[in-house]
């Protein structure tokens, strides 16, 4: 079933819930299905942008600005919305998008304290106006994400970073989805895997992305 219209979905959601888990269940559905799509990443997806991912999330840049990140996160943004998710929406596919301007706004504007007047306009210059038609938001708290994992265990990202950061993208998050109402669709992502999946099918569905 090849949808001819295409769409632009994207997905987020904090560390540890579950958003990867349901990207590939999404990916192996849809090819099952025959749908086409066309799958990125961010910050990443295209050669340059790989490379300013690595600059992005390279530990030893301890003196990077939080301004600095967010334009580089745009930057990698600009070069894959037009080398790639532009040209594939045009040719109608389904794009899926792990992770996109709403983590700007969470990671950026919220839990960093950029505000959301900077992230914006930054993004309104490397986006124009490529907004997703849909965001399926993996609603889960980071507490309850890292009780989930069964605690802390050495090296884990959320110690990492520190889990009061966490709590502040998740809020962020969740103040964007009151936000864009029309736009970011909370999916429970505290249920089990297989019961999370069917709300993003359903959710899709819905929004007639899938038939
Ligand atoms: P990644 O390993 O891809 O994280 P995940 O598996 O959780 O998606 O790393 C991407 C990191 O970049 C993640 O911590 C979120 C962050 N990020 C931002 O802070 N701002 C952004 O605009 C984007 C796209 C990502």
């Amino acid at each position: 079933m090849v949808n001819k219209k295409g769409a632009f979905v994207s997905l987020e959601g904090c560390e540890g819930s579950g958003k990867s888990t349901q990207i590939s269940l999404l990916k192996d559905y849809l090819n099952e299905k025959g749908t086409e799509f066309f799958f990125t990443r961010e910050p990443g997806g295209t050669e340059i942008s790989e490379d300013i991912r690595r600059i992005i999330l390279n530990g030893a840049y301890t003196e990077m600005t939080d301004e600095t990140e967010a334009l580089l996160y745009a930057a990698a943004r600009a070069q894959l919305i037009r080398e790639k998710i532009l040209p594939a929406r045009k040719e109608g596919k389904i794009v899926l998008c792990d992770r996109y301007i709403d983590s700007s706004f969470a990671y950026q504007a919220f839990a960093r304290g950029l505000g959301l007047d900077f992230v914006q306009s930054v993004n309104v210059v490397a986006m124009r106006d490529c907004i997703p038609d849909l965001t399926l938001f993996f609603d889960i708290s980071p507490d309850e994400a890292f009780a989930r994992k069964g605690g802390a265990d050495k090296g884990d990202r959320l110690e990492q970073s520190g889990i009061d950061f966490h709590r502040r993208v998740y809020e962020g998050y969740l103040r964007l989805a009151v936000l864009y109402p029309e736009r970011i669709v909370k999916i429970d992502a505290r249920k089990t895997p297989e019961e999370v999946f069917r709300s993003v099918v359903n959710t899709l569905k819905d929004k007639k992305i899938i038939v």
